[in-house]
This record gives structure tokens, sequence and C-alpha cells, in this order.
């Protein structure tokens, strides 16, 4: 666990700022040994165990991280050896805070398309080996975690919408023209060579972020999809049990519930003590609105994400 005073002695920042800008207290890193794929192995073993099947029943899985182990092979591969079920499809999804919507996504059309029957889902990051704890950093390194969630997702007869439980439905989008708003430069491809000094010294190895830019669009992006998943299947916001909101900052998530006008009780926030887990965070979200007591199954529940690319999506859930 790091706290906003341990960050205090790494840069010029304060609890106190961190707070009343972003709502976070403190988040978790990983132990120099840990890879993206140990911490999306934690996550799988107990989703799997979660949901009672043989390991042996999954037939893909989707790893949605922006944060994979190396530049390749995915941390899907990495994952699947861990879990010892070669043969199947894994795949890696480079959606970022949206990547779980995207996985969950691939996942339910697989499903629906016929070519896979239980699909590991899994969200998964370590950020802080690759962010700047230096004062140079500090808008970025101060909102950042490292953390896991997987969901078991698998084919099923769905008689009413309204009462069994399946991913009811799933809403995508992008705009690359916001792509270097948030983004990690280098390395990269784009260069004459894929990692050289130049991009030390320029410290783009370091995420950059047009934090202002950020905050606007996702202040509109997340309410709009929520907003059109729910008329799309002829629900209103009354009828929903659960908000999961990407968890950037606690300022974004009291807008997007402001525009929507929902009550606070139903919505779960895990920022104080996650804070940004990227693709991790709806999963996370998830099994800690399970521990609170606040999602059981039947329950209608909604997610929405917004980040780099600038990507942005909504599920909807019959739990
Ligand atoms: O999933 C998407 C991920 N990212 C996001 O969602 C981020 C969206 N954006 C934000 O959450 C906010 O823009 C931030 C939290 C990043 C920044 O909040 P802000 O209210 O927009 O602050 P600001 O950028 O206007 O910065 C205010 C001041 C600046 O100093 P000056 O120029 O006013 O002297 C910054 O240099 O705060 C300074 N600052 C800090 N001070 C202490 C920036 N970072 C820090 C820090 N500690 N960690």
């Amino acid at each position: 666990m790091v706290t906003n005073d341990d960050l205090a002695e790494l840069m010029d920042t304060s609890h106190d700022w961190i707070v009343q800008r972003t709502g976070i207290h403190e988040r978790r890193w990983v132990d120099p040994e840990t890879s993206t794929s140990d911490l999306g192995l934690e996550a799988a073993n107990a989703a799997i165990a979660d949901a009672g099947i043989d390991p042996s029943e999954i037939d893909m899985i989707v790893f949605a991280t922006l944060s994979p182990d190396h530049e390749f092979p995915g941390a899907a591969c990495f994952l699947q050896a861990k879990l010892d079920l070669p043969g199947i499809p894994a795949m890696d999804v480079r959606q970022q805070c949206t990547g779980f919507v995207y996985a969950l996504s691939t996942a339910d059309a697989m499903i629906r398309a016929g070519n896979a029957d239980t699909v590991l889902v899994v969200g998964a990051e370590v950020h802080s080996k690759g962010l700047d704890q230096t004062t140079a950093g500090r808008d970025v390194t101060v909102l950042f975690g490292d953390g896991a969630g997987a969901l078991v997702v698998q084919s099923t007869e769905v008689g009413d919408a309204r009462h069994d439980a399946h991913v009811w439905d799933t809403r995508l989008h992008a705009d690359g023209s916001f792509a270097e708003a948030l983004w990690l430069p280098a390395p990269g491809m784009a260069y004459e060579r894929f990692i050289s000094e130049e991009h030390f010294e320029e410290g783009l190895n370091y995420p950059q972020m047009d934090g202002r830019t950020v905050f606007v669009n996702a202040v509109k992006r997340m309410p709009e999809t929520v907003e059109e998943i729910l008329s799309e299947n002829g629900v209103t916001t009354d009828d929903i049990d659960l908000f999961v909101f990407h968890q950037a900052n606690m300022r974004i998530i009291e807008s997007v519930a402001h525009r929507l006008g929902i009550p606070e009780e139903k919505v779960v926030n895990t920022i104080d003590h996650t804070a940004n887990t990227t693709a991790a965070t709806l999963p996370i979200c998830l099994d800690e609105a399970r521990d609170r007591g606040k999602l059981e199954p039947g329950m209608l529940v909604v997610g929405a994400a917004f980040g780099s690319g600038f990507t942005w999506g909504s599920m909807l859930l019959r739990w």
C-alpha cells in the first residue's frame, strides 16, 4: 500500500492536494518481482473458483491491459501458460481505461457467434514500475495504482432479458484524434529506432497527459454512453440497481453521477484506496460491490469507462 504521504517523500506533492483534486488516499503498488500476468493469474484463479467451473472449461482468454509483461507476445499468452491451458485462443485488448468494456464486449460477441462457450475476461495493470516517481511526473503518477480483476463469462439461454443473468449489451467508442492527449510516447515504431537515448532524455518513456482535456471529455462521454445503452435497451436510470464508473478522479465520477441524476447509494467507488487501475477498474468495482452487499443476483448493472485513445464505452449486465 502506498499512501499520499509516501508519494510526498518521493516528489513535491501533498496528501491534501491529491485528496482535494482526485479523492485518492492510497493505492497499491506491486513488489518488484510481480508482473501484470501474475496479478492477472491471481484474479483469474479467484474468478474461476468463484464461478465454480473447472479451468479446463475455459475456451478463450481475453486480457485487457495497457501494461503487458512484454511488448510481445501479449499478457494473455503468459497468463495462459500459467493457467496451463494450451491451445485455446488468448488475446490482449489494448484499450486502456476502456479495456475491460472492450474485452467483455469481445467475449460476449464470441459467445453469441457460437465461437466460445466459457471466456475468461481479465483486466490487470502494473503501473507503478512505469511511472515517473519524481516531481516531473507528479500530475500523472499520483493518479495510478496497480490491480487486477476477472470475470468468467459463459454461454446461457436468455428467456427474458429482464430477469435472466447475462451480458445484455455493450457499447464501444473511440476518437483517435485525441490519441496524444493521454499516451506513452516511447518506445515505439514511430521513431527511427524503437528505443533510444533521446527517449529517456526527454522523458518520453513516461505517460504524458493533458489532464484538463481528459477531464472535460470524460465527464461528457461517460454519461453519453450510459444514456445511449439505456435508451437503446428500453431501460431508465431508475431501473438500474448499481452503477460502476471508471475510477480516475472522484470529481469526474461525481460529475457523471450528477449529470445522470442518480443517487449516491447506487454508485460503488473504490478510488480512495485503489486509485486508477485502468483496465482492472470495473471488475474490481464489481467485486467490491458484491463484498459490500450492493450487488446481488438479479440486479441490473450499468458500467461505463473513458480513457486514453480516447476510448469510451458502456456495459449493461443482468447480474
Ligand atoms: O482514465 C483517464 C485518466 N486520467 C484522468 O482521468 C485525468 C483527468 N484529469 C484530472 O483528473 C485532473 O486534470 C488532474 C487531477 C490531473 C489535475 O487537476 P486540475 O484541477 O486540473 O489541476 P491542474 O492541472 O490545473 O494543476 C493545478 C496545479 C498546477 O500548478 P500551477 O500551474 O497552478 O502552479 C500543477 O502543476 O497543481 C499542480 N500539480 C500538482 N501539485 C501537487 C499537478 N500535479 C500535482 C501534484 N501535487 N501531484
